[in-house]
């Protein structure tokens, strides 16, 4: 796979709640490292779940090269091991898009919607990137008056995320799963002669989604951790058979 022009990884230059992100020697790209962290209420619940790492990465990478064929431009470059992305360095916005179609977990709370409650159409929110603040909800307005994002950024953010929505519904619909929610970000690229290109960024996976079973309701997400359902790394392994169609790999531990 290695080749004389991949990028390799250079110094650590963030480290996340679920991911690592170093530079590469190559201007404009970076190197998205999956761990194994799990976190959950803004990091007040912690856990190391094994094999979680590799999962997501797998499946972001798999829906991110789905997307970007049918036409979403993404931050996705290449996939140099299984826990690594490296991808286009991006400015992220710092407004979380979040699509949902059946009402679930903050929206209920909110609203009063009771859960699993079909939305009458994809409602689409924008929240403030902000662990300190706790991810508020925002309007269009908040973010256009804070400068986080342009009238036509933000209007683009919508239209990509329903289409990734429309994407995403069929395509775990195959798996005979129902998309309950997800989260996006989205960030502008760096690269000159690429400046200001927004691209879909970070990571499509079950730690920002929710994936219910068809019929039984069983879930395929983080939730199970958050919520005590059960044991997230055998339902991250699942997930990963119904995906790929074969059992995750043993770990070797590398
Ligand atoms: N292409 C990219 N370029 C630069 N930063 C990125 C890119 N994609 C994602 N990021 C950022 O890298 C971090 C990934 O690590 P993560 O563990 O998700 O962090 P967090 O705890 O902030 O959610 C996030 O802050 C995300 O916004
Ligand atoms: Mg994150």
């Amino acid at each position: 796979m290695a080749t004389s022009d991949s990028p390799t990884r250079k110094a650590l230059r963030y480290t996340g709640k679920a991911k690592e992100v170093y530079d590469t020697d190559q201007p404009g790209l970076v190197w998205i490292h999956f761990t194994d962290g799990a976190t959950a209420f803004n990091g007040v619940k912690k856990a190391t779940i094994a094999d979680k790492g590799r999962v997501n990465a797998a499946i972001s990478a798999h829906i991110f090269e789905r997307l970007e064929a049918a036409g979403v431009p993404t931050h996705l470059v290449a996939t140099p091991g299984p826990l690594d992305h490296v991808c286009h360095e991006v400015e992220i916005i710092p407004v979380e898009v979040v699509v949902r179609n059946v009402a679930a977990g903050g929206l209920s709370k909110r609203l009063g919607i009771e859960e699993g409650t079909v939305l009458p159409r994809p409602l689409v929110e924008f929240f403030y990137k902000s662990d300190e603040l706790n991810d508020p909800l925002i309007t269009h307005d908040i973010a256009l008056m804070m400068g986080w994002a342009e009238a036509w950024e933000l209007a683009y953010l919508e239209h990509a995320a329903l289409e990734v929505n429309d994407f995403l519904r069929d395509f775990w619909g195959e798996f005979e799963l129902d998309l309950i929610d997800f989260k996006l970000e989205f960030g502008r690229a760096t690269a000159p002669g690429q400046r200001g290109r927004i691209l879909l960024a970070d990571e499509i996976t079950p730690d920002g989604s929710r994936l219910w079973e068809r019929g039984t309701r069983r879930r395929f997400d983080k939730d199970v951790f958050r919520r005590d359902l059960g044991d997230l790394g055998d339902t991250y392994r699942a997930l990963f058979a119904r995906v790929f169609g074969q059992d995750l790999p043993a770990a070797t531990g590398a």
